[in-house]
């Protein structure tokens, strides 16, 4: 369960890094949200503070754009709760794609199941509910992934990004949200375990001779990890 929740203002751009006039302005020059995300918006904001662990509509957008631009048809999502990024994933893969949603929440997920039946992509969305260390650790040997995203309990980034990496085709991209936490990366009291878990997966990757990296300072921080063929 990620614990971010009381770090991320309850409305408005989720732009951590940014001051709140060029936040809004990168708002309002990125795709916005569709009527179909607009009341996904709206019901997870009646949830209360677990609100805030939605990603932004910016990363979203960025999201549905990547999947659609590397010509994905299989991707893998650790981390789904009321299903924004779900949705996004799910239209860049396009008709006949396929995405493995992974979560612990029945009642968080029901949210999801409803909005991918709003957006038209329920048939293309295969959830998987339990701890997602062994939902990956029980994929078909031979599943070939294009795209993942990693958005669930950061002490287990590193499980997921190497359970990951045993199905990604070469040139396939995982996408890893909240990588610098808050500014908290960077902070020399911050000494928690999920801070800890994150400085751990960032250095990692950067050093991976296995895949290339660029960290977006975009929301929380999300890295476009590129396995290298
Ligand atoms: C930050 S939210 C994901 C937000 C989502 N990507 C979106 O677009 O709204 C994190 C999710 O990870 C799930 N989660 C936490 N620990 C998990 C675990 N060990 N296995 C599977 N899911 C987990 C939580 O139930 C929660 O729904």
């Amino acid at each position: 369960m990620d614990d971010h929740a009381d770090n991320q203002p309850p409305t408005g751009p989720k732009a951590f890094f940014l001051a709140d006039d060029l936040a809004h302005y990168v708002s309002a020059h990125s795709s916005p949200p569709d009527p179909v995300l607009e009341r996904l918006i709206e019901r997870t904001r009646q949830m209360g503070s677990v609100f805030s662990m939605q990603i932004s509509p910016e990363q979203g957008a960025f999201m549905s754009l990547l999947t659609a631009a590397i010509g994905a048809r299989v991707a893998v999502e650790v981390g789904t709760f009321t299903g924004y990024s779900s949705v996004c994933i799910a239209r860049g893969l396009g008709p006949g794609g396929r995405l493995i949603a992974c979560d612990l929440s029945d009642e968080w997920t029901s949210v999801a199941r409803a909005a991918w039946l709003d957006a038209g992509v329920a048939d293309r969305i295969d959830l998987r509910l339990g701890p997602a260390a062994e939902t990956l650790a029980a994929l078909a040997p031979d599943l070939v992934v294009d795209l993942a995203f990693i958005d669930a309990d950061k002490e287990n980034y590193l499980v997921y990004y190497e359970a990951l990496l045993a199905h990604m085709r070469p040139g396939g991209v995982i996408l890893a949200d909240n990588v610098l936490w808050s500014g908290r990366v960077v902070d020399p009291d911050a000494t928690d375990a999920d801070t800890l878990a994150l400085r751990a997966f960032n250095d990692t990757v950067v050093n991976d001779p296995r895949v290339e990296v660029a960290m977006l300072p975009l929301a929380d921080g999300l890295s476009v990890i590129r396995v290298l063929p």
